[in-house]
């Protein structure tokens, strides 16, 4: 059977194929050549820039295969398609082999480098890093005060005298704003010796009704043993609105550490004095048949919403329209008691043997 422009076509006994009679065309020769002495030359190539050598002599612009293809407009309409196609197949061939050989390249120079490493040897153990117990006890308190409607405050570690005593009511004369108790900057500013500075800038800048708790370091020039360091945590509380009392301050701090410790904590209400609060209370909780201070609270002193009226000019937090009350929780303290702790130094030594406990 004779088809359009002597192609026959002919039955096979593996199938129906075509094929072109007529004997191949110069350029179609040395189409063969090319692959030939590409695919037998590239077996013997190592080396990146041989590589690049090759594929630029044989694929580049003025490479064999492009020379050749060049000869394609001296072909007749017919001949063309059939060469193009072996042109595209030649271009293919040389390609994919160029391909094979770089990979086998690489793959031979990653065998090199782990060649006399034993992959069944035992690796070396990499320890996951855990939470440190005081950033585990503050998230556990912060969910337990959150639940009871308190949002999170901040203020700097850096205050002014006005943030960290006198707005709370502590007199010049204070023995805690003695430069033997805090830590002074030139310029008068202080590192805070507690987190009651939060209150204030709160109470500035927010109207009441106001719940917050802003846990944060404190810091004071104590000397440091067992159960003290210069640089520690806390959390501090204030709940000011039309009526709030002392009965809300003691269900509040009872709830809190129960939720903390457990039903049995037993909690105690010391009276105390500190300049901010009127009255004020040392909170104890009861461990092994011992008392240990936790916190210091109290109903906030009107002497404090005074301070706060004057730099907010107005009467939001006039002492006859708001109650509040206050507190101050030792965080380190309680992450001493929640593990049985007994030296807070551990805290911040960071020995791995230690804080692997906490894993
Ligand atoms: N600021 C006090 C301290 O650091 C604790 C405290 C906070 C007391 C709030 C009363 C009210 O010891």
């Amino acid at each position: 059977m004779t088809g359009p422009s002597g192609i026959v076509s002919v039955i096979h006994p593996r199938g129906f194929f075509l094929f072109n009679p007529s004997p191949p065309s110069p350029v179609e020769q040395e189409l063969d050549t090319i692959q030939r002495d590409a695919l037998t030359e590239i077996e013997g190539l190592s080396g990146e820039s041989a590589l690049e050598e090759f594929r630029v002599r044989y694929l580049g612009k003025k490479g064999r295969l492009t020379v050749a293809g060049a000869g394609m407009k001296d072909l007749s309409a017919e001949q063309r398609p059939l060469v193009g196609k072996k042109l595209n197949e030649v271009r293919v061939a040389i390609t994919s082999a160029l391909e094979s050989r770089q990979e086998a390249l690489v793959a031979a120079r990653d065998a090199e480098v782990v060649t006399g490493i034993d992959p069944t040897l035992p690796g070396t153990p990499s320890f996951v890093g855990t939470r440190h117990p005081v950033s585990q006890i503050l998230d556990r308190a912060i969910r337990t005060l959150r639940r009871l409607g308190f949002a999170l405050a901040q203020g700097p570690e850096i205050e002014t005298e006005w943030h960290c005593f006198d707005a709370l009511n502590t007199p010049a004369d204070h023995p805690a704003r003695n430069e033997s108790d805090t830590f002074y900057f030139e310029d008068g500013r202080l590192l805070r010796t507690h987190t009651s500075s939060v209150q204030i800038r709160t109470m500035e800048t927010t109207p009441p009704p106001v719940r917050i708790i802003a846990p944060g370091s404190a810091f004071r020039r104590d000397e440091i043993d067992a159960t003290h360091l210069s640089a520690f945590n806390q959390i501090e509380g204030l709940y000011v609105a039309e009526t709030v009392t002392l009965a809300d301050l003691k269900g509040t701090l009872e709830y809190f550490l129960k939720a903390t410790f457990g039903d049995s904590t037993d909690v105690r209400f010391r009276p105390h004095f500190f300049p901010f609060t009127e009255p004020s209370f040392e909170v104890d909780l009861s461990m092994n048949g011992k008392w240990i201070e936790i916190a210091g609270c109290g109903m906030v002193d009107p002497a404090v919403f005074e301070a706060v009226s004057k730099v907010r000019g107005d009467d939001a937090f006039h002492p006859d329209k708001v109650t509040g009350f206050a507190f101050g929780l030792g965080l380190d303290r309680l992450a001493m008691i929640q593990w049985g702790i007994t030296d807070i130094r551990h805290l911040i030594e960071n020995d791995a043997r230690f804080l692997r406990q906490f894993a």
